[in-house]
């Protein structure tokens, strides 16, 4: 029978910012030995995956970056995917979603949707920032959570209690870009009537059955994930809006819908759909072999990804799958737990983190190292912590001292015994015979396991290998017999080859270039699953290479120094710009600063951002022309008293000469302030 195929995704990674460890710990790298092994063992596999360039992380980054939405997402989509390079990821494709391929199939499937009535369309009063002039959705408000109190709560998750909210749902809202309470305006969108697909979501999410179909088996999946998504449909699920009003991302593709734009949580997942036609496109294939319901073929859908996920792919893609028609649905949804890090959360403002790219470059020869213990603390059930003592634990104390050791004496020992031929066997005695079955069935074991998408427990079993091994050798000491008995030594290396053979296999999906290397120190290049079941991989008289250490000790500097460097990075991170250049008081008194009223504002024509202003000075009345039209009104500002800079030199802004410069505080959402005197001082005060 034909193996099923299967088309495994890992959760698009938002294009704002570094991957850390807790990333690559719960989705990409279980993904990846999830697919290796699936490789291994014949299934026709696409493994998809890029970065998710739309939505609020994305603007607000760049808000923040004080650079355009386009140059963030660029930026961290090349530093992502290098990073995935380096530390030998095996996408067949990392894509993006602001690609045009991605932008016409999201828009398609929204009119898809949009033409068989599956959107309703409501207007209702949304939160909107005056003056920002923008409509606030998702992260651009925050405020109390109602269900765990919670005070930074955003308005469509609060991260602390994983529930899901609508912006009118926050208590004490307040905008994320200027800080300030939001008023209600009306607005029109599209929604998900998700509350119609309760019915069927149980079914298929607790028995695994569609329109009286078995499709999945619901013992595979995860009880946090059956669990969470339960208590979400128990609690009612509330229709959806599916667009924005925004300026970055897919165009809601229909007439009179100017400045809106695609939900992300909507385009994000057919990102999956859009990076596998890019696949199929480079690569000659056809794209919906992966993806479209075809009778008689087994096809399997699954996608990795983090707890707070979880709703987005066990319940919404599903519904628009469904509502589609044309799609699969997925078989698993294995989701993780998160990970902390020495005690902590993972914390990308606090900079509490480890980030991949930075490990990769201080550590580019210790890629198999951090996958080894990534999966052995995989936050499979629940929460786990990396500490890099654990970190150096494991290296040395595991892979080091058990698999290292044992693969590094069997190697050194045939080739000072035997000038590196595997030596012929003479009788098996019972140990021989004890290590020999045990092999057997250690690759079933693992099998089983990663079917199950139990990695960290599968990861293990691959290690009990090298554990048997090496406690065959240490009891057997080869090295003492050989003068006695030089003939049962060539039994004990030619078994213990047989483990050496069977660990260099058996460790590809979790090691896979410590699995590389050895095969080409064993002259060998298996690549089938099942070749683990032959007793014999390597055989007498078969040459072998040098053998190299594969695993060096990590000294206590290297911890040492990754604590120093986290709990510095920790105490200094600061979200605002470094301190310029030391002056000397010369410089400084040069400036001239005195305390100015407003008595005049007008907006400066077809400039959105600027205001013309007359300010009284103390010594004269001046025209100032300021950019700051989209954070004031003219009207609000007249009688202001600023803090003015005189002495700079005159420029012509758009034909009106201005003479000086009001001076701002900006925050870091770009909010702007002036500088009051905390006095009732009038126009004149000089600044010193
Ligand atoms: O949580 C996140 O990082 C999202 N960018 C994941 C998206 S997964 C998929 F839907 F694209
Ligand atoms: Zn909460």
């Amino acid at each position: 029978m034909k193996k099923a195929a299967y088309t495994v995704t890992a959760a698009l990674p938002y294009a704002n910012g570094p991957l850390h460890l807790g990333h690559v710990a719960g989705v990409y790298l279980p993904a990846d030995i999830f697919v290796r092994f699936l490789r291994m063992n014949d299934h026709d596999v696409a493994f998809i995956c890029g970065s998710d360039e739309h939505g609020a992380a994305i603007t607000l980054r760049a808000k923040k970056e004080g650079v355009s939405p386009q140059e963030i997402v660029d930026k961290y989509n090349h530093l992502i995917k290098n990073a995935f390079e380096q530390f030998n990821i095996s996408f067949d494709i990392f894509h993006r979603t602001s690609d045009q391929l991605h932008h016409e199939t999201s828009a398609d499937f929204f009119k898809k949707l949009h033409e068989q009535g599956k959107f309703t369309e409501q207007t209702s009063d949304q939160y909107y920032d005056e003056e920002f002039q923008q409509f606030l959705a998702d992260r651009y408000i925050t405020g109390e959570c109602p269900k765990c109190t919670n005070p930074n709560a955003y308005g469509d998750q609060c991260e602390k209690c994983g529930s899901d909210l609508s912006p009118t749902d926050l208590k004490n809202p307040k905008s994320t870009l200027s800080g300030k309470s939001p008023i209600l305006k009306s607005t029109s969108h599209w929604y998900l009537p998700m509350d119609q697909h309760e019915a069927w979501l149980k079914e298929w999410i607790q028995n695994g059955v569609l329109d009286g179909v078995q499709q999945h088996d619901p013992k595979t999946w995860r009880n946090q994930v059956i669990g969470q998504c339960m208590s979400w449909i128990n609690g009612g699920l509330k229709p959806r809006a599916m667009t924005r009003d925004l300026d970055w991302g897919v165009k809601v593709p229909l007439p009179d819908s100017e400045g809106k734009v695609l939900y992300v949580w909507l385009d994000a997942p057919i990102g999956y759909i859009s990076a596998t036609k890019q696949w199929a496109l480079d690569n000659g294939k056809d794209w919906r072999n992966y993806w479209c319901k075809k009778e008689a073929e087994d096809r399997k859908l699954v996608h990795f990804i983090g707890k707070d996920n979880i709703v987005f792919h066990a319940i919404i893609f599903p519904i628009l799958l469904k509502d589609h028609g044309d799609f699969i649905l997925p078989d698993n949804v294995p989701a993780y737990e998160f990970l902390n890090l020495e005690g902590d959360k993972f914390s990308t403002s606090r900079n509490w983190a480890v980030w991949l790219h930075e490990y990769l470059e201080s550590y580019p020869d210790k890629v198999d190292e951090l996958k080894y213990v990534l999966t052995a603390i995989a936050p499979e059930n629940k929460d786990s912590e990396f500490t890099w003592k654990e970190y150096q634990t494991r290296v040395n104390s595991e892979l080091a001292d058990i698999f290292g050791n044992f693969v590094n004496r069997t190697l050194v020992l045939t080739k000072k015994y035997y000038d590196g031929e595997v030596p012929t066997p003479s009788n098996f005695e019972e140990s021989d015979i004890q290590v020999l079955n045990e092999l057997k069935e250690i690759p079933n074991r693992i099998s089983n396991l990663v079917y199950a998408y139990k990695l960290r427990d599968a990861q293990a079993e691959m290690m009990q290998i090298a554990r048997i091994g090496n406690k065959y050798l240490a009891d057997q000491e080869p090295w003492k017999l050989i003068k006695t008995n030089p003939d049962r030594v060539k039994t004990i290396l030619y078994i213990a080859l047989q483990v050496t053979a069977k660990l260099a296999h058996a460790a590809a999906p979790f090691l896979p270039d410590t699995s590389e290397k050895l095969k080409v120190v064993l002259n060998k290049n298996w690549a089938e699953w099942n070749e683990l079941q032959n007793d014999e991989l390597i055989k007498p008289g078969d040459l072998i290479g040098e053998s190299k250490i594969l695993f060096p000790k990590i000294e206590d500097s290297l911890v040492d120094s990754e604590l120093e460097k986290l709990h510095q990075s920790n105490e200094n991170k600061s979200n605002y710009p470094p301190m310029k250049d030391s002056i000397n008081f010369d410089d400084f008194s040069k400036l001239d600063m005195r305390l100015g009223t407003i008595t005049h504002a007008e907006k400066v024509e077809k400039a959105d951002k600027l205001l013309k202003l007359s300010v009284k000075t103390g010594i004269d009345e001046r025209t100032i022309v300021s950019g700051i039209a989209e954070h004031y009104k003219p009207e609000d500002i007249i009688g202001k008293t600023v803090l003015v800079l005189l002495n700079l030199e005159p420029r012509k802004i758009r034909g009106i000469e201005s003479q000086g410069m009001i001076l701002m505080a900006e925050n870091e959402e770009g909010a702007l302030s002036f500088l009051a005197p905390e006095k009732a001082f009038d126009a004149g005060p000089t600044v010193r």
